[in-house]
C-alpha cells in the first residue's frame, strides 16, 4: 500500500481510481459538439482527464460525422493513422461514436479491425460503460439501438466557453428528406420536456453562461410527442424569463414549422435574436420535389414575409445543396434568383453528396459532374458575398449591441464579439473590457464577414 492509499484508508475515503488519459475528437455540427461535452463529463465523472497527445492516451475517441461522405472520408483516414498505435501499444482502446458508428455499424470494424468500441448516436451517455467492457472483456463492444432514450446528464464544467452554451431540446429528425443521411444516423424525433430543458438553463447561467442556443434538427418542431404538447415558442416565452440570460437563439428551423405565433415570440421575446437559420436547398420547385422539402419556392417566400413583416429586424442565413441529382442549369438559376429575392445574410453552400440508404443515393443518379457541382458553388458563394458585403456596409455608421468573446487572432490589438444578428465584430482591446462583456460599437467599416468599430 503506498502513502496515499494509506492516508485515503484512514481517513475513510473510497479508494483512487488510476487516471485514465482520453484523446478526443470531434467532427461535425454543433450537436455534435454538446454530444461531445455529455459523452466528456461522463468520462471526467469516472476519473478520466483528457489528453492532446494520442500517443499518450488509453482511450482514444472519435464523435463522429455522416452528413457527406467527405465527413466520413476525414475519419477513415485518422483511423487508417490509428493502426500503427495499436501495434505499438495493443492496450489502448479506440472508439468510433456518433452518426458515422450508427451509419456504418459493424462495417467500420470490417474496416479497422483496430477499433474496439462502435456506439451509435443513443449511447453517449453508456460511453464511460462500454468502454469498462472493452476493457474488462477484452473484446469489441458494438451499441446502435436507435430506439431508445437516453438520459442525459449534462455537466456544465465541461462548456469550452465561458459565456456561450449549446442546449440540445430535441434529438432526431422525423423529416425524410430525401438527400439526408440524419434521420438514419440520429432516429426519430424525441424533444426535452420543458422543465428539463428551463432546468439546465438556469444551471448554466448561474455558471456565468448569458447567451443560449437550443439545438436540433428541426429545432421549431419541438415538442411534438411531449405531454401537454408545449410549443417551440411556448419554451422560447418560459426562457425569456430566466434571470440573467441575456441572449437566446436556436438551429435549425425547418421552413413549415414557421408559425405566425413564433414569428410574433421572436419579435416580441426581448432576448430572442432577430436571426434565424432557415435551410431552404434549393430555389426550383421541381428540384425542392425530388428533395422531398415539403414547401415550394413561393411558400418559403411566403414565409419570409410574413417573418419581416412580423418581425421586422429579421436575417436570415440559410443552406444550399447544388448539383442535386437532375439539377439543370435553369433550376441552378432560379436558386440564384431565390438568393436575390430573399437578400440572405449567409449562405452555408454544399455540393450534393449521395448518402448510401437514402431516397436519392438509391434510386436517383448522381448526374451533376463534380466540376460542374464546383463551379456553381462558386458563383453562388459569389454571388452570396456581394449581398453579404452590401449587407454589412449597411450597418456602417451605427451602433450594435456586442457580447465580447476574446482578443482577436489575427490581430492582438483587437477584441472581437458578436452581434444580434451573430455577425463578427472588431473593436479595439481596452483594459476595462473583459470577455463576457456587453458593449454598444458604433461601426466604422464592414467586409462581407465582419465589421470593425469603436465602443461607444
Ligand atoms: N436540420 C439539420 C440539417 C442537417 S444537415 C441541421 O440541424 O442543420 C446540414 C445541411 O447539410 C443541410 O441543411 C443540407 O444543406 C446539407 N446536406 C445534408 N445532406 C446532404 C448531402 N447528402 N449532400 C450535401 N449536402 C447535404
Ligand atoms: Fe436532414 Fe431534412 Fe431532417 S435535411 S436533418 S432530413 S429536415
Amino acid at each position: 500500500m503506498n502513502s496515499e492509499q494509506l492516508i485515503r484508508q484512514t481517513l475513510g475515503l473510497p479508494a483512487a481510481r488510476a487516471t485514465r488519459k482520453v484523446y478526443f475528437e470531434s467532427f461535425g455540427c454543433q450537436m455534435n459538439l454538446v454530444d461531445s461535452e455529455l459523452v466528456l463529463a461522463g468520462l471526467q465523472r469516472k476519473g478520466y482527464v483528457l489528453c492532446h497527445d494520442r500517443m499518450d492516451a488509453d482511450v482514444i475517441l472519435f464523435n463522429t460525422c455522416s452528413v457527406r461522405q467527405h465527413a466520413e472520408d476525414k475519419v477513415w483516414s485518422r483511423l487508417g493513422q490509428l493502426a500503427h498505435v495499436k501495434r505499438q501499444r495493443p492496450e489502448v482502446a479506440i472508439g468510433v461514436i456518433g452518426c458515422m458508428a450508427q451509419n456504418e455499424g459493424s462495417r467500420i470494424r470490417e474496416r479497422a479491425p483496430h477499433v474496439d468500441l462502435v456506439a451509435g448516436t443513443r449511447h453517449f451517455s453508456d460511453v464511460p460503460a462500454l468502454l469498462e467492457q472493452v476493457q474488462t472483456q477484452h473484446k469489441p463492444v458494438v451499441a446502435l439501438d436507435i430506439d431508445r432514450r437516453m438520459p442525459e446528464e449534462r455537466d456544465v464544467l465541461t462548456r469550452p466557453e465561458p459565456f456561450k452554451a449549446f442546449v440540445s431540446v430535441m434529438r432526431g429528425c422525423d423529416m425524410a428528406c430525401t438527400y439526408c443521411v440524419v434521420p438514419k444516423t440520429r432516429g426519430s424525433e424525441i424533444s426535452k420536456p420543458v422543465r428539463e430543458i428551463h432546468d439546465e438553463v438556469l444551471r448554466l447561467v448561474g455558471d456565468g453562461v448569458s447567451e443560449v442556443t437550443l439545438l436540433g434538427q428541426t429545432v421549431n418542431s419541438y415538442g411534438k410527442r411531449l405531454d401537454g404538447r408545449p410549443r417551440f415558442s411556448q419554451l422560447l416565452e418560459v426562457l425569456n424569463e430566466v434571470q440573467g440570460l441575456q441572449r437566446l437563439r436556436f438551429i435549425t428551423s425547418y421552413p413549415m414549422f414557421m408559425t405566425r405565433d413564433l414569428w410574433r415570440v421572436m419579435a416580441e421575446c426581448d432576448k430572442v435574436m432577430p436571426y434565424l437559420h432557415l435551410p431552404v436547398q434549393s430555389g426550383s420547385n421541381r428540384v425542392l420535389k425530388a428533395m422531398n422539402r415539403l414547401y415550394t419556392k413561393e411558400r418559403y417566400l411566403a414565409l419570409v414575409s410574413e417573418g419581416k413583416e412580423i418581425c421586422p429586424e429579421l436575417e436570415l442565413a440559410t443552406d444550399w445543396i447544388l448539383g442535386f441529382p437532375g439539377e439543370t442549369d435553369a433550376d441552378f438559376e432560379e436558386s440564384l434568383e431565390l438568393l436575390e429575392r430573399v437578400q440572405f445574410q449567409g449562405s452555408f453552400v454544399f455540393r450534393y453528396s449521395p448518402r448510401e440508404g437514402t431516397p436519392a443515393a438509391s434510386e436517383l443518379v448522381d448526374d451533376v459532374p463534380e466540376e460542374l457541382k464546383k463551379e456553381r458553388q462558386q458563383r453562388m458563394l459569389a454571388a452570396q458575398q456581394a449581398i453579404s458585403r452590401r449587407k454589412y456596409a449597411a450597418s456602417i455608421g451605427s451602433s450594435v449591441r456586442v457580447l465580447t468573446e476574446g482578443v482577436s487572432k489575427r490581430n492582438a490589438a483587437m477584441l472581437t464579439g458578436r452581434d444580434s444578428w451573430y455577425r463578427l465584430v472588431h473593436f479595439p482591446v481596452s483594459e476595462s473590457i473583459k470577455p463576457g462583456d456587453y458593449l454598444d460599437v458604433r461601426i466604422t467599416k464592414a467586409t462581407g464577414l465582419s465589421l470593425t468599430g469603436e465602443v461607444v
